[in-house]
């Protein structure tokens, strides 16, 4: 049995988390920025690498002694080294890098997006490799075949924002604030989602890929014309949202060799409808589903522990000269 001690900040969560290889989480401790990103309406990179400096070590200190431990306990240091903002992902890899050096671990460089893609294996003894992935967060839009620990296949992508950029911009539109997709959701309980007519961009086209651009504009223009309830926007967005997700995955399951077993991970896999959706879909397929708890579904460090774990026991670990990487496809 290994500890992993993980550390995330590549967006507006600092995080540490202490996790074993047997699937125990000793500790996972998370600070927001919420408050400092507010008033801008979204995430501003310099504020967030500040505040991601001054917030690291005090949660690291919090995260060992939650979990009873020093860090001469720990067996590997997993710190994301991208994709992100540079800014935010240089102060948890370099806080990784001092610590692997000081205590003299190995460390461990994670793709944030390989995070998300092994979580669920964090909570889920039984998922076994290969697994159809929907990756929908702020950043991401993407479905993946997961076949093992660092193999991965894009099947599809996005061409323009990611699923959960649309909720925020939709929620910034509708004066909602940040971060919009809860808000969007709860909103859009209250409202009818036949109300608006919005596109389905790239659903039937022949490739593969999302696009949730078209979208965005759309609801700007159904919000100027004053015509329509913000409840009635925010249903009607939610579900054109879901008919996307849902036409793209369909495609990618249609085009690919059978999986059994289908899994969602990433910030907007908290959202009602887009799970019920997946079910539904994974059940037509014959497939079992799989969706982490809300907690690991948006940004940790238990999740960048455990894909440390997984990367330490296959033996890949990592110099400590490795750089982070603004931009760094699975
Ligand atoms: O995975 P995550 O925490 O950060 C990224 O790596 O991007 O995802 C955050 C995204 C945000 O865009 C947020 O608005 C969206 O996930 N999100 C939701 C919900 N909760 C979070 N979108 C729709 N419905 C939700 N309930
Ligand atoms: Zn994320």
């Amino acid at each position: 049995m290994s500890i992993i001690l993980g550390i995330e900040s590549s967006c507006d969560e600092t995080a540490a988390a202490l996790v074993t290889s047997d699937r125990e989480i000793l500790a996972h401790k998370l600070a927001g920025q919420e408050a400092e990103h507010a008033p801008y309406g979204g995430v501003v990179p310099e504020i967030a690498a500040r505040a991601h400096a001054e917030s690291i070590t005090p949660l690291i200190d919090s995260a060992l002694e939650e979990a009873g431990l020093t860090l001469s306990d720990v067996d590997a240091i997993a710190a994301t080294a991208g994709p992100g903002l540079i800014g935010g992902v240089m102060v948890g890899l370099v806080t990784g890098k001092a610590l692997a050096m000081a205590a003299d671990k190995p460390l461990v460089a994670v793709n944030h997006l390989e995070g998300h893609a092994l979580s669920p294996r964090l909570v889920n003894p039984e998922l076994a490799f290969p697994y159809m992935l929907l990756l929908v967060s702020g950043g991401h839009c993407q479905i993946l075949l997961v076949n093992g620990v660092n193999q991965y296949r894009r099947i599809a992508t996005t061409i323009d924002d990611a699923a959960g950029e649309a909720f925020d911009k939709t929620a910034k539109i509708l004066g909602l604030g940040y971060p919009g997709g809860p808000k969007v959701e709860e909103m859009a309980r209250s409202g009818n989602a036949d109300a608006v007519p919005l596109p389905r961009p790239l659903t039937g086209s022949a490739e593969p890929h999302f696009s949730f651009a078209g979208l965005k504009s759309a609801v700007v223009r159904a919000f100027d014309t004053g015509k329509y309830k913000k409840e009635d926007i925010a249903a009607s967005f939610q579900q054109a949202v879901v008919d996307c997700l849902q036409d793209r995955l369909e495609k990618a399951l249609r085009d690919n060799p059978p999986v059994g077993q289908l899994v969602v991970a990433g910030g907007v896999a908290a959202n009602g409808p887009v799970r019920a959706m997946l079910e539904e879909v994974a059940s037509k397929n014959d497939m079992t589903f799989t969706a982490p708890p809300l907690w690991l579904c948006t940004d940790n460090a238990a999740m960048i522990a455990w894909a440390g774990a997984e990367r330490f026991a296959a033996g890949l670990t990592d110099p400590l000269d490795i750089a982070a990487r603004p931009r760094w496809p699975l």
